[in-house]
């Protein structure tokens, strides 16, 4: 059978202060206002990234995995219950060890001849016959024991995706996250595409390309589930696992793998970059010089500054040139080191 997998564990730490521990970006309200129309807030229709994603694949997969972490369950929780789901499976890691080792655990929960759908939790997609077409065509793909990828037509030099080279849905090279130089030669190359950061194959034969081509991460989490409790992993051996993503583990280093070209609209709200972006699409009010400010009402003027956002919450403010919108992670990481 399909098995859509909806990979929720990140904090979205390129977000602060929208996005925090307590509650990261795929549970916030602020990208649903335009998805359900006015009011739905109000009448409990509103959705966020999380519950849209499920959604979105539903009619397309025959059952729900959801691999997050102990920190959000109680947030999935409280969207599986909004949406009435109660037959889904449940995987809960001990600590983020990146999305390898989730994708691991995945397939370890699944038959080997299950096609896995993966999928993150926080991306924003145009729901349609573009996008169903594209899971139809990847689901028979993946029978054919390959790994299957979709590619987004690149219309900026971002340094925060990965990159794949193509002729059709043939695989030349895939290259996670290049400097924002290389990325512009990528460009003008021309076939490369976007990794949208889902996924499709056999659950056996993803884990038979990760037991190739990163053993030690594919031992260390098969030592881990091994352990597991109705789903939940231990501790101790999480840790052992490299925290490495899947793009690196596995995906720059298979030969396995095939491309399907996303004919429907695809925005990872990575960053503030592509908050502002879609946001601006959708009729944010932005001044004459490219400022935005998100999550405040307040008259704001910004004098000789350009292409800036003003961020504020209840108890944190950010300030930031749009160009440098990669960095917030830092300003993150700091924060979670002081406290
Ligand atoms: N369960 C679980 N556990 N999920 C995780 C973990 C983890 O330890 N770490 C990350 N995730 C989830 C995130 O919540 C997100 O939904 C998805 O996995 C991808 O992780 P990100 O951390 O957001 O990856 P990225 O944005 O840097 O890069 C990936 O996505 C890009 C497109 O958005 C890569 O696949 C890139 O190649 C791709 O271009
Ligand atoms: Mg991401």
């Amino acid at each position: 059978s399909v098995i859509h997998v909806l990979l929720t564990g990140g904090v979205g730490s390129r977000l602060w202060p929208l996005s925090r521990h307590s509650r990261p970006k795929q549970y916030l309200n602020i990208f649903s206002e335009n998805t359900a129309g006015a009011g739905a807030e109000k009448h409990g229709q509103s959705r966020n990234l999380f519950e849209l994603a499920i959604e979105r694949n539903a009619a397309l997969s025959d059952r729900l995995m959801v691999v997050g972490n102990q920190g959000n369950r109680q947030l999935s929780e409280d969207s599986l219950y909004k949406l009435k789901l109660t037959d889904y499976t449940d995987v809960v890691e001990a600590a983020p060890r990146n999305t390898a080792a989730a994708i691991a655990f995945a397939a370890f929960a699944s038959a080997k001849e299950d096609v896995l759908l993966v999928t993150p939790a926080d991306h924003i997609i145009k729901d349609g016959p573009g996008y169903s077409g594209a899971i139809k065509e990847a689901i028979k793909l993946a029978h054919r024991d390959v790994l299957v990828t979709f590619g987004v037509a690149p219309n900026r030099p971002e340094s925060g995706y990965g990159y794949i080279e193509h002729k059709g849905q043939d695989v030349i090279s895939f290259r996670e996250k290049p400097s924002v130089e290389t990325a512009r030669d990528f460009l003008r190359q021309g076939n490369f595409l976007w990794n949208s950061g889902m996924f499709c194959f056999k659950a056996g034969v993803f884990l038979e390309e990760l037991k190739e081509l990163s053993p030690v991460l594919f031992e260390k989490a098969k030592l881990a589930w091994q352990q597991n409790k109705e789903g939940k992993l231990p501790l101790e051996a999480s840790m052992e696992i490299p925290s490495v993503s899947v793009d690196y583990a596995v995906m720059e280093k298979s030969d396995k793998i095939k491309v399907i070209k996303a004919e429907f609209e695809w925005s990872d709200m990575g960053s503030f970059e592509a908050v502002y972006d879609y946001l601006k699409e959708q009729g944010h009010p932005v001044d004459v010089n490219g400022n935005m400010v998100l999550g405040s009402d307040r008259h704001t003027a910004f004098v000789g500054l350009g292409n800036c956002i003003l961020v504020s919450t209840k108890d944190a403010q950010l300030v930031l040139s749009k160009a440098e919108s990669q960095k917030v992670k830092d300003v993150y990481v700091e924060l979670e080191k002081n406290s």
